[in-house]
């Protein structure tokens, strides 16, 4: 088992020590929890690929600490990225610039731009500002998997006795970041988060295009369909639907919202809030204690499709995508749930 290890100031120097040996560590952030590598360690950084099985083209984000010096990382640092660096950070939001000659094609992916994030979680920040440095990480899963929002979850995508893993709780808002690409001449968001279109609007007092759900991004492996995935098959559906049984097989797991629970033989029913925040946040727990009961089928309640639902159904639509090729194989273990898991959210 990977060890999870306090983050006082023994546990910080251990990881930073680890770091600096050109190990991984995963950590926690407000949005999920990274895996990060010394971001100008190219040997470090292909370790991450190696564990998340991620194919090596995919670029990672470079996480910075607070105050860090731009300039080292991308030329140029247009007004735009500026502006919404000072709004936003720290917090979710990642932008895509054009790189220096600084960042190793490790963490690009060989492209010409690169990702940068000041995280806000306490825990991130001080292992940054104690390690000095950028640390390259994508989220702690397996590639195309769910991805992990509690020190737990990385202790069961992994598995791994050398992998240090920093505890931080339960991650606040549950969703990984926004990443706006301010390399164009319009802003435009690749991926949505926490920090929306309309706040970027504000902020910058002009527009801000959305990529949108079929943008044609492939570097961004946030965008392959089937992201986000459980193991299990997932299908999203109308609430209006589930009243009838007959759209949930037996052997099902329900995701619900507002919706009674059909009557019908599911395994197990996950109630999460009305409030699109506090439904983000417990998301994906949520889909990883479904899936591990090993339903035939995990039934997701729509949620509206206001504004500030668009992230959510984002992961939503590719957590259900029918054709997952980035499915990542189902790991054998017990269903690790107790019944307060599958109670009703607070
Ligand atoms: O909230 C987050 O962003 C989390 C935490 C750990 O910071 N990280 C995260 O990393 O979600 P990852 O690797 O799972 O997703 C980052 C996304 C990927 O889809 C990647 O392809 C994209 O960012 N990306 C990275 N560099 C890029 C670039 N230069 N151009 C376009 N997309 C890029
Ligand atoms: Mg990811």
């Amino acid at each position: 088992m990977s060890p999870v290890i306090p983050a006082d100031d023994a546990g910080i120097a251990r990881a930073v020590a680890a770091l600096e040996h050109g190990e991984v560590v995963a950590f926690p952030t407000e949005t999920v929890y990274g895996l990060g590598a010394a971001a100008h360690d190219p040997r470090a950084v292909r370790r991450i690929f190696a564990l998340k099985g991620r194919p090596s083209d995919h670029p990672l984000i470079v996480h910075l600490p607070a105050g860090a010096d731009l300039a080292r990382w991308a030329n140029p640092v247009p007004d735009v990225a500026r502006t919404v660096a000072d709004a936003f950070w720290p917090g979710p939001l990642t932008l895509i610039l054009q790189r220096t000659d600084a960042v190793p094609d490790a963490v690009t992916g060989g492209q010409e731009t690169v990702a940068l994030r000041v995280p806000d979680h306490p825990v991130a920040a001080t292992l940054l500002s104690a390690f000095g440095d950028g640390i390259a990480a994508p989220s702690a899963n397996r590639f195309g998997h769910v991805s992990p929002t509690r020190a737990d979850h990385v202790v069961r995508e992994f598995d791994d006795p050398d992998l240090l893993i920093l505890e931080g709780g339960a991650s606040r808002i549950g969703l990984e970041s926004t990443i706006l690409d301010v390399t164009g001449p319009m802003p435009t968001i690749l991926r949505p988060g926490a920090v929306t279109r309309t706040m970027l609007e504000a902020h910058l007092g002009r527009p801000v295009a959305d990529a949108g759900p079929r943008a044609d991004t492939p570097r961004t492996s946030g965008r392959h369909d089937s992201h986000y995935a459980p193991h299990a098959p997932t299908r999203l559906v109308p609430g209006s639907e589930l009243r009838t049984a007959d759209c949930v097989a037996s052997g099902s797991a329900l995701l619900l919202r507002e919706a009674e629970p059909p009557v019908g033989e599911t395994v197990t029913t996950f109630r999460l809030p009305r409030d699109a925040a506090a439904y983000a946040h417990g998301l994906y727990a949520a889909l990883r204690s479904l899936d591990a009961h090993h339903p035939t089928e995990i039934v997701i309640e729509r949620p509206p499709d206001d504004a500030d639902w668009i992230a959510i159904l984002d992961r939503l639509t590719r957590a259900s995508h029918p054709t997952g090729p980035a499915r990542a194989p189902r790991r054998s273990e017990p269903p690790n749930v107790t019944s307060e898991e599958v109670k009703e959210e607070p």
